[in-house]
């Protein structure tokens, strides 16, 4: 297993919608454990596939930091088939670095994809869970939470990166 590199925006692969996976071969089984270990690495409670650089359709999501009673998910292809009721929650974003915001999401979710061991699965969201499957879905279809938050709140985060670079360059 290894830990990959993070990928951040503006980086255009967070923005593309990730294929399908087709076969769950031996290098999709090494994508989950690298980005499981990537995942726990970053202290992060998910991560999408696009987010170390594989615009494919594959998510971690393990929100046991948050309900203890919570496992480790990997999902393939996964799609949200109904969802109820309104939340929202304060969001980071592994790729958005700095930026915490309230996104509005379903409160309960139902998953469908694929396990690694290639069974369909279903899966139930509620709470943390629900806003973090979202979330890694989200991204998967190349949306970031800066899509999620109001123009003025973007072009705030946009201009403190631009900020940021300017220094980076001085020092
Ligand atoms: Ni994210």
């Amino acid at each position: 297993m290894s830990v990959l590199e993070i990928f951040k925006y503006p980086h255009p692969v967070l923005k593309k919608r990730c294929e399908e996976v087709d076969r769950i071969d031996g290098e999709i089984k090494k994508l989950i454990y690298d980005m499981t270990e990537t995942m726990y690495e970053a202290n992060g409670i998910g991560l999408a596939a696009c987010q170390v650089g594989v615009p494919r359709r594959v998510i971690v999501v393990d929100v046991s930091p948050i309900d203890p009673e919570k496992e480790l998910l990997a999902i393939i292809n996964p799609e949200i088939i109904s969802g109820e009721g309104e939340i929202d929650h304060e969001e980071g974003c592994l790729s958005v670095p700095d930026c915490l915001e309230k996104v509005k999401r379903k409160e309960k979710i139902l998953i469908r994809g694929i396990s690694p061991e290639g069974k369909t699965i279903e899966i139930p969201g509620e709470g943390i869970l629900s806003i973090a499957l979202q979330h890694e879905i989200d991204h998967i279809n190349g949306v970031l939470i800066l899509d999620r938050i109001s123009r003025l709140k973007r072009e705030l985060y946009r201009n403190k990166l631009k900020k940021e670079k300017r220094k980076e360059e001085k020092d």
